[in-house]
């Protein structure tokens, strides 16, 4: 088991809403990164595991015959559901399910991603090894992961102020041995049996108006900040949210770009 607190499905149905009306502004551009590393075309079928509300899964189905979505997070499936249906997109499938253990034949699909999720998966082989087998032959997948925190000024700003409310919380020390490290990420993909690893580092820059913009973004869409708060008295919380817009507001300035960085694992399945 893993003592990462993210790896079961709880934060992630606290924060489902907040998540997908705040988080994919941040994540989208990364999905259409990892896309354009697939070759899809009209007729491809593909898998989005650890979907959240459907980041990734939203932008392929406008490329691609069918996206088939899945995540532990009924709250996050339910509305993935709802935003596709809204948005009259009827090629995407989206269900509950462990992503270590997916719900589809082997030798499937086209092209399969994890954006942001297999890194929090307890058996991340597992994760990899699925994602190889659902791929038909010469199908390719493609994972992200976040770059090392000290490589992120957002990441650094976020868990500044998450560390001013709660001195328990210390920004996160890099950790070699996940796939924070592009050796540890490439090596695990080839271990799976992908072929023609590549890592690539992916960053943007994002800007909010104000400290006050940026403070609702990060409230509403962070999974460690949903635990905090149902982790603490209403009076306890209220303290805390008031030194964390404190701190934003001494050290964001208006409009002043702030990026973050990513790992995108990209691996092809061989040719039979
Ligand atoms: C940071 S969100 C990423 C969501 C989306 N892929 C994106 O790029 O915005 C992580 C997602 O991984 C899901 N997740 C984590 N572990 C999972 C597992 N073992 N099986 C399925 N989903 C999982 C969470 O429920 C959450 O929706």
């Amino acid at each position: 088991m893993s003592g990462n607190p993210l790896a079961v499905a709880e934060p992630w149905d606290l924060v489902a809403d907040g998540y997908a009306d705040f988080a994919p502004a941040i994540m989208r551009p990364f999905s259409a990164r990892a896309l354009e590393f697939a070759s899809l075309s009209p007729t491809s079928q593909v898998v989005d595991v650890a979907a959240g509300p459907g980041t990734l899964s939203m932008l392929a189905a406008e490329q691609v015959a069918v996206v088939e979505a899945i995540d532990f997070s009924e709250p996050m499936i339910a509305r993935l559901a709802k935003d596709a249906a809204a948005a009259g997109l009827t090629n995407i499938r989206a269900q509950v399910s462990d992503g270590q253990d997916l719900p589809f034949e082997s030798d499937r699909f086209d092209a399969a991603f994890s954006m942001f999720g297999l890194m929090f998966f307890p058996e991340r082989a597992r994760g990899f090894a699925e994602l190889f087998r659902v791929l038909r032959p010469g199908g390719t997948a493609v994972v992200s992961s976040w770059a090392p925190v000290a490589d992120s000024p957002l990441m650094r700003m976020m868990f500044g102020a998450l560390a001013a409310a709660d001195p328990d919380i210390q920004e996160p020390q890099p950790n070699f041995l996940s796939l924070e490290n592009p050796e540890v990420f490439e090596s695990e993909m080839r271990g799976a049996g992908f072929e023609a690893v590549s890592i690539q580092r992916h960053s943007i820059a994002l800007t909010f108006d104000s400290p006050a913009q940026m403070w609702e973004t990060m409230v509403r869409s962070s999974a460690p900040l949903e635990l905090m708060r149902h982790s603490v008295s209403a009076e306890v919380w209220a303290q805390r949210a008031a030194v964390m817009q404190a701190y934003l507001a001494e050290k964001y300035r208006p409009n002043c770009p702030l990026s973050t960085t990513a790992y995108l694992g990209i691996g092809h399945k061989p040719q039979d």
